[in-house]
């Protein structure tokens, strides 16, 4: 297996950080992952928020907990009513990733940036996991008010969010993967 494959099959979603925040040169190469990521026409309509600030993610989850309750969504209240739960694990760092609300394509450029951003932290052996659980917050009535603090283009719209942080557990099972899910149609 080659280094990118390597680094591919070894990352998983962490969920347990160290509290000390990660370089700013490794933030600034997970974050040059992410701008090199493929959008569609190249347009680049995505925007990064990233948030560093403890007591901020803090009042986050705080908001996150009562928006979700609020949302009426069942699985989601289950999971953030849970006693020790935090939407972003504690993480130092949180990027929000947002896409333009005109482009049919920002959910797909956003996860590819997304996913980037995963693959290039987990060659620097940072700790990293996909969020959607924060979305509520963006569909209540304190969404416009986080995203003029988090400085998120008017016209944008949160589509994911990453957590990263050094790995305060390692050895992370790999999730059982379906492997009946790909079809061949070949010549003949
Ligand atoms: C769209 C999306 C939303 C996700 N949201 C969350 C989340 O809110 N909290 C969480 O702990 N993991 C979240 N995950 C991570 C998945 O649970 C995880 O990728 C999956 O269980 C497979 O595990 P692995 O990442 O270790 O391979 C999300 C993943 C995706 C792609």
């Amino acid at each position: 297996m080659n280094e990118t494959l390597k680094v591919i099959s070894r990352r998983r979603s962490i969920r347990s950080y160290q509290t000390e925040q990660i370089k700013d040169e490794e933030l600034h190469e997970v974050l040059e992952a992410a701008l090199l990521a493929p959008s569609a026409a190249n347009v680049q309509k995505w925007h990064f928020a990233v948030i560093q600030e403890k007591d901020l993610l803090d009042r986050m989850v705080i908001d996150i907990i009562e928006a979700v309750r609020n949302s009426g969504n069942k699985f989601l209240t289950d999971v953030v009513s849970r006693p020790d739960h935090h939407t972003f694990y504690h993480a130092p760092t949180v990027v929000i990733i947002s896409g333009d609300k005109s482009s049919p394509y920002s959910q797909n450029d956003c996860s590819a940036a997304a996913e980037n951003i995963l693959i290039a932290a987990e060659s620097l052996n940072i700790g990293s996991c996909w969020i959607g659980t924060f979305l509520p917050l963006f569909a209540s009535e304190k969404g416009e008010e986080y995203k003029k603090k988090l400085v998120i283009p008017e016209d944008y719209y949160p589509v994911c969010a990453v957590a990263l942080g050094y790995k305060a557990i390692d050895n992370v099972p790999t999730p059982p993967r379906k492997k009946d899910v790909i079809s061949f149609v070949k010549k003949g």
